[in-house]
This record gives C-alpha cells, structure tokens and sequence, in this order.
C-alpha cells in the first residue's frame, strides 16, 4: 500500500550518484575540448572582455548566484515540498556557471582573476566530495562492528543527558517537532538564534561522541565528512566575493583593468574607466 509521502517520495526527481558523476565528466570534457580548439579561434571573438566572452562571464556569475540560493532553499518553509529539486538544481547550475566561467577566462587562468578559478575548483571537489563519498563514508560508518556494541553506562548516561537537553531546545525551537528528526532551518537562527547556536553545539557534541563510540575518530576523511560543508561554504563565499570585487574593478575602474591584463585600451563594455 503506497502512503501520500512513499509517493511524493517517488514522484522526485533525484540525481543519482551515477547520473552526476556523468553530468560533471561531460562538464569537464567539454571544458578540455575547448580549451583545445580555442587557439584556433578568433582571440577577438572569444577574449574575457568580448561581447561573447562578457556576456558568459555575466552568466556564469549570476548562475553561482542562483545556485548560492538554492542550497538554502531547501531549507525555507513553502520551498520545503521537493528539496531533493533544489539540491540537484544546485549540483546541475553551479557545474555550469563553473564551466562558463572557465570559458570566459579564455585561458587566461594565471592573471589576477585567475585566483576566482581556484576558488571555483575547491568549491568543485568540496561539493563533489559532499554528493559523491561523503554519504558513502557516513553508511559504511554506521555498517562498522562497533556500532553494534552496547554502549558503556559512562557513555549511555552522557548521551542521554545530552538527548534531555536537546530536547529541551527542540521544545522552545519548535514544540511540534521531535528532537530525533528536528533539524535547524533558517527561520530558527532568526528568530531565536542563541537557543538555535545551543542547539548546534549540543549536535556537534552529540555526533563526535557517535562517531568516537564507533572507532571512526581522527583521519583526513573524518575530518572532511564532517566539515566538508563549511569549507564548501567558504570556497563559495570566496568565488562570490571574488565575482563582486572582478566585476567592480572591470566594470569601474576599466583603464586599471585594461592595464593589469596587458591591454592596451578598454574593449569591452563598462561603466568608466
Ligand atoms: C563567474 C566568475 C568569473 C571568473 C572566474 C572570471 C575570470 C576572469 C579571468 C581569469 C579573466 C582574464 C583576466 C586577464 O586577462 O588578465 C577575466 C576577464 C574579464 N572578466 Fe571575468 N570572470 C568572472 C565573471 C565575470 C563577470 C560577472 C563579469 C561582468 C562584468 C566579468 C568581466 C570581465 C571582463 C570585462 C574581463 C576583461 C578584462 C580583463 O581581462 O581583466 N567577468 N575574467
């Protein structure tokens, strides 16, 4: 018998592993494609600052834009229907602006701007990392013998100490919600953002000691499954960062830029120079 969620569940569209494995190899190969005939193009035509090569620059940047917003709109009540949509429209438009971006550097990836490119790499193998091995390494860790293995009563009692406290933060958060399946959406860091900041430490707590318990501590890769995110995050806020500071200088200060890459006049459109 199919329940109203089996069926939404059904009904969403979600990537798989394999399916965006393939989208971002198709990505990358494109990429290598043309960057291998680009020597054969007209440099007029195809340069940064191009009516092309600008117009894709301006693409690219409002496309990490969309794909920034995506990734909390899952979280947004209203937005909350298909989240599974929001994270595979993330993965689909972010690997495109990326690509975009590459395009309209032209190849010029050790100029000044060139450190967005980097930025824009991390942020790749981060997210990679995140939708690809991450949730691998999460299933295998809960697979391990040790996960089976009664807990002592020193751990057992500090656990459940915990367990009362988040309780405690999930009735004041959100009194309709169950603590084992409350998680924290924008909505709560805005309206009661120190029970929200609590209520994070004590999930921080919470999962090193499930991890410890099962012998998963230390490591490169768990140190990267469980901050895979925040470095995530920041290699976005530098590519969007970066974005804004590229655009002020080409757009503002066009004869600085013209001169920085080795220009002799500003061909391309902009505001003054
Ligand atoms: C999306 C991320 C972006 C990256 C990674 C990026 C990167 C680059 C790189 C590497 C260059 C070559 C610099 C050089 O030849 O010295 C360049 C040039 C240029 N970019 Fe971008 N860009 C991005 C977005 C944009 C946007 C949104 C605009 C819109 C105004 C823009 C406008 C230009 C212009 C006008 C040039 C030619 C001037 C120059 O060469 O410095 N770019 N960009």
């Amino acid at each position: 018998m199919s329940t109203h969620v089996g069926d939404l569940a059904r009904r969403r569209p979600r990537l798989t592993r394999v399916a965006v494995g393939r989208y971002l190899l198709a990505l990358l190969a494109a990429l290598v494609l043309y960057y291998a005939v680009l020597p054969f193009l007209p440099w007029e035509a195809v340069r940064p600052g191009s009516a092309l090569g600008q117009s894709l620059g301006i693409v690219a940047g409002l496309l990490f834009l969309a794909a920034a917003a995506f990734s909390p709109a899952k979280r947004i009540r209203g937005l909350l229907h298909y989240p599974p949509i929001w994270m595979d429209a993330h993965i689909l438009v972010g690997g495109l602006a990326a690509l975009l971006a590459f395009v309209h550097a032209a190849g010029r990836v050790t100029r000044a701007p060139g450190w967005i490119l980097l930025a824009i790499v991390g942020l790749l193998l981060l997210g990679i990392y995140g939708r690809l091995v991450a949730l691998r390494l999460h299933y295998r860790g809960f697979a391990t013998p040790a996960a089976f293995q009664p807990a002592s009563p020193d751990a057992a009692a500090a656990l459940s100490t915990l367990v009362a406290q988040k309780r405690a933060l999930v009735a004041q958060l959100a009194p309709a919600a169950a603590e084992g399946t409350f998680s924290l959406s924008p909505a709560h860091w805005l309206r009661h953002p120190a029970l929200a900041w609590r209520f994070q430490l004590l999930a921080w707590v919470e999962e090193r000691q499930v991890y410890q318990r099962r012998g998963l501590e230390g490591g490169l890769a768990l140190w990267l499954r469980r901050n895979w995110r925040l470095v995530h995050m920041s290699f976005a806020l530098l590519t969007l960062l970066g974005i804004a500071a590229h655009v002020v200088v080409t757009l503002f200060f066009a004869d600085y830029a013209a001169a920085a890459a080795g220009e002799p006049d500003v061909y391309w459109w902009h505001f003054r120079r």
